[in-house]
């Protein structure tokens, strides 16, 4: 008897900036755990980052990055596909069979367009000042890079949801068009079970954003770390009161990246106060160091021989173009295209 095929796992990420702190613990890390259970496809959404990229350098650098930071994490390229979405051409041929199915009237709700959109007409501009096309299909790009691998789940944070329910509507909608001919998977979205916990606040207590300017790059040196954990806010609560590990920045950044022992003893200690937010920075930059520095070194490797990354990168990339091909050919002969 055959082993039951594994469900399918796949998640993205848009190559717009070096890899932080709340990239790694909200998206990164759950994505390496959900491996374990799934067959996984993780990719580089590089064409996905045009949106907002227009240095050729810069993109092809971030894409590197996020590639080189998967595989410091501990992604296992042997047993997790890793690809570039670039790699993968019948994606954007599905995306335009895709994109006749897909209703106009739902891509105008899309958050990201919604919001450029209201910001316009706040400031008073035409609606669509700024606003390309590429920014409008988004969404049906991403439904593509869902559906081309037969994604079952689709592990992302929560302002991701809607893009996965547009998946699954277009792919229904497919479906009642062909489905007697050619089902296409039908996919959901997983969001970690920790849900805020693993939304990790930035310099300024707001989450972790690159769009925020409060980021702290997840392989950064250690003097460079430690220079912006000095940085995080805090209140002016003298050094003898009592601190509350559930309001604060500081335990908050410290607790993904320690046991369950060491952050009840810390939890402890800033209770019973005497310990200034001085020392609580120190600490927080000892334990991100401990953390991350095997994963540091490896990732300035990575970064260093382009040979090593690219030869992985292909390697998925054919790995994940095989199954695409087949998909797309099944789409293809579905809709009276041989
Ligand atoms: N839109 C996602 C983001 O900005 C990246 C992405 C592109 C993605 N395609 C995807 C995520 C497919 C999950 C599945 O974070």
């Amino acid at each position: 008897m055959t082993a039951p095929a594994r469900r399918i796992s796949l998640t993205g990420i848009k190559p717009t900036g070096i890899p932080h702190l709340g990239n790694y613990v909200g998206a990164i890390r759950p994505a390496i755990e959900l491996a374990r259970d799934y067959d996984a496809f993780y990719f580089i959404a590089d064409y996905h980052a045009l949106t907002t990229i227009r240095d050729p350098a810069e993109l092809d650098l971030y894409t590197r990055s996020v590639a080189a930071t998967w595989l410091a994490c501990g992604l296992d390229p042997e047993r997790v596909t890793l690809y570039r979405q670039s790699d993968v051409p019948e994606t954007f041929e599905l995306q335009w069979v895709l994109s006749c199915m897909t209703a106009k009237g739902m891509m105008n709700r899309a958050h990201a367009y919604k919001a450029a959109r209201d910001r316009n007409r706040e400031a008073g501009v035409d609606e669509d000042d700024g606003v390309s096309m590429g920014l409008y299909n988004y969404p049906v790009l991403m439904a593509a890079d869902i559906i081309v691998m037969g994604a079952d789940v689709v592990p992302v944070g929560r302002d991701q949801i809607q893009h996965v329910e547009y998946a699954r509507d277009i792919a229904e909608r497919f479906n009642q068009a062909y489905g007697d001919r050619f089902a296409l998977p039908v996919p959901e979205h997983v969001t970690s079970s920790d849900g805020d916990r693993n939304t990790l606040p930035g310099l300024d207590g707001r989450k972790m954003s690159k769009s925020y300017d409060n980021a702290i790059p997840l392989f950064g040196d250690a003097k460079a770390t430690r220079k912006l954990v000095r940085r995080i806010t805090t209140d002016s609560t003298p050094v003898e009161d009592p601190k509350d590990p559930d309001t604060s920045t500081l335990f908050a950044l410290y607790a993904p990246f320690a046991d369950a022992a060491a952050q009840d003893d810390l939890r402890a200690r800033m209770r019973a106060g005497g310990m200034g937010w001085g020392t609580l920075k120190d600490l927080v930059a000892d334990r991100l160091e401990e953390s991350l520095s095997g994963p540091r070194a490896r990732y300035d490797e990575l970064m260093a021989d382009r040979a090593e990354l690219d030869a992985i990168l292909a390697a998925g990339g054919a790995r994940a173009r095989e199954r695409a091909s087949a998909l797309v050919g099944a789409v293809r002969s579905a809709v009276g295209i041989s």
